[in-house]
């Protein structure tokens, strides 16, 4: 599995999906960059969020908050006093490590010397000095089970410190003058400022939500695992306000809805599982996540919390500002619970190229013989490229036939043309950006207006007039 990981890894690298940060300068750790294909994928997952969330539930809306806000929203969030993970030195490498992880690698390792029950019992001890916030009893199980630093091989460390996970920078030029903003850690920030502004100006009644997709940055200790843990990464999160009373059962509602939406990016449901946290953040009375088979395990792509009233009550109690709706229904005022969707993009981009993506053992022309292929088998709506168009060979007004039918068909979607190369080659690279379409123009177009059209899937092949190219394609994509 960790091949299939290293294998998915340098398959985005090599057909233009992502790319280090930076890379002529040997690359910026746990950032990295959107290529052609990759950042027009990315964008799909998030047009199928943005309508599933603001076109088909009629009491959602959308807005785009800034990145930066005033620094006191973070001091009433809890951000500034609870975003810390618990870090560890070691002497010796001077190499940091995020304690949890640190415990659970070696918890792994006890797991693979068949040792399951002292593992779990580690683990155990972990969660409740975590939940405690023990920082020296977190030390002290270090030492017990004599866990080492995996570069200089000692058990020489520091104390448990805690170490807060947001970036922040300076507004204003002048030193004196400036003051220390933080980079959004969250963008659920940026919906719980604005909630007046939007009920107000929309004349939203409660129930409804707020939705938003950006940025959100977070100085990520222990960075790897390729886009699952960033510092720059982008989550697509939606605030549901409703009556105090009824936030566990809108809970139980988006909990459903939520996992019938990775469904519909075409993840089997036998791949994605419910895990409810034990340790609830400093907001929640309620939250669990919705994890994926990734080729390392099982891992959080999603969480859901029921937030409370505690995000807009620290918000009123800082700003001063009123934060309460007036039901007209019961005629009483009240500051709104809140359910909370929050999922990354970028966990969901590797998660649908994770499942999309095989190696097979395909027949040649050559009998008996077999080729290994590479597909990506993403779900067509979501594919970068819908359909490929290729003539046969460079000359006798193919291309020019090819041409018309590009003219043809891309006002409707994405289209890529290609005349270089054989037609068996230019099918490989098409399957493994995961075109669902492609349609050779040959010499019998010329005599009867058709085409080849090849399925990625199947490799089937079948002849179609090219006037049906167009509603064929746009009939899978919707
Ligand atoms: N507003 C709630 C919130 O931010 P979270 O569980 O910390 O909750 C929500 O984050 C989602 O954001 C996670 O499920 C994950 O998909 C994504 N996420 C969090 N940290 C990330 C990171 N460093 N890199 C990539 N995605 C991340």
């Amino acid at each position: 599995n960790t091949k299939r990981f290293q294998d998915i890894i340098a398959h985005c690298k090599e057909y233009g999906f992502i790319f280090p940060s930076s890379e002529i300068y040997d690359g910026l750790s746990a950032v990295y960059d959107y290529g052609q294909f990759g950042a027009q994928l990315k964008k799909n997952i998030k047009d199928h969020w943005w309508r599933w969330m603001t076109q088909l539930h009629e009491n959602i809306v959308g807005i785009d908050a800034a990145i930066f806000m005033h620094p006191t929203t973070w001091k009433a969030s809890g951000h500034v006093d609870n975003f810390n993970d618990p870090m560890i030195d070691n002497k010796d490498s001077k190499k940091r490590y995020r304690v949890d992880t640190l415990i659970e690698d070696f918890a792994e390792q006890l797991v693979d010397e068949g040792k399951e029950a002292e593992a779990q019992q580690l683990l155990q001890q972990m969660n409740e000095l975590l939940k405690l916030n023990d920082l020296a009893g977190l030390k002290k199980l270090i030492e017990q089970y004599k866990i080492c630093c995996p570069v200089s091989g000692t058990c020489n460390w520091t104390e448990v410190r805690q170490f807060n996970l947001m970036f922040s920078t300076q507004l204003g030029s002048v030193n004196e003058e400036a003051t220390e903003i933080y980079l959004r850690p969250e963008t659920a920030q940026g919906i719980f400022v604005n909630f007046l502004n939007v009920q107000k100006t929309g004349r939203l009644k409660i129930p409804f939500g707020i939705a938003q997709i950006g940025k959100a940055f977070r100085n990520e200790i222990v960075a790897r695992q390729f886009i699952f843990r960033m510092r720059e990464f982008e989550q697509m999160e939606m605030q549901f306000f409703c009556r105090p009373g009824t936030e566990l059962e809108w809970y139980a509602y988006w909990k459903e809805q939520r996992m019938q939406w990775h469904q519909s990016l075409g993840i089997p449901a036998d791949k994605l599982r419910y895990h409810d946290h034990e340790k609830l953040a400093h907001y929640a009375n309620a939250a669990v996540d919705i994890e994926y088979a990734f080729p390392m395990g099982y891992k959080e792509v999603e969480g859901i919390h029921s937030r409370t009233d505690y995000d807009l009550r620290r918000h009123q109690e800082f700003s001063g500002k009123k934060m309460q709706y007036f039901d007209p229904e019961i005629n009483k005022s009240y500051i709104p619970y809140v359910v909370e969707t929050s999922v990354g993009l970028d966990r969901t981009v590797l998660m649908v190229i994770s499942e999309a993506y095989a190696e097979e053992e395909v027949p040649t022309a050559q009998e008996g013989k077999t080729d290994t292929r590479t597909v990506l088998r993403l779900a067509p709506h979501l594919a970068p490229i819908k359909l490929a168009v290729l003539p046969l060979v460079k000359k006798d007004g193919l291309p020019d036939i090819a041409r018309k039918i590009m003219h043809d068909c891309m006002p409707a979607f994405h289209c890529f043309y290609e005349e270089k190369d054989t037609i068996g080659r230019r099918y490989r690279r098409q399957d493994a950006i995961g075109t669902p379409f492609c349609v050779t123009v040959d010499y019998q177009t010329k005599e009867d207006e058709t085409v080849t059209i090849r399925y990625r899937d199947t490799m089937q092949q079948e002849r179609i007039p090219i006037r049906a190219i167009r509603d064929k394609v746009r009939q899978a994509i919707q």
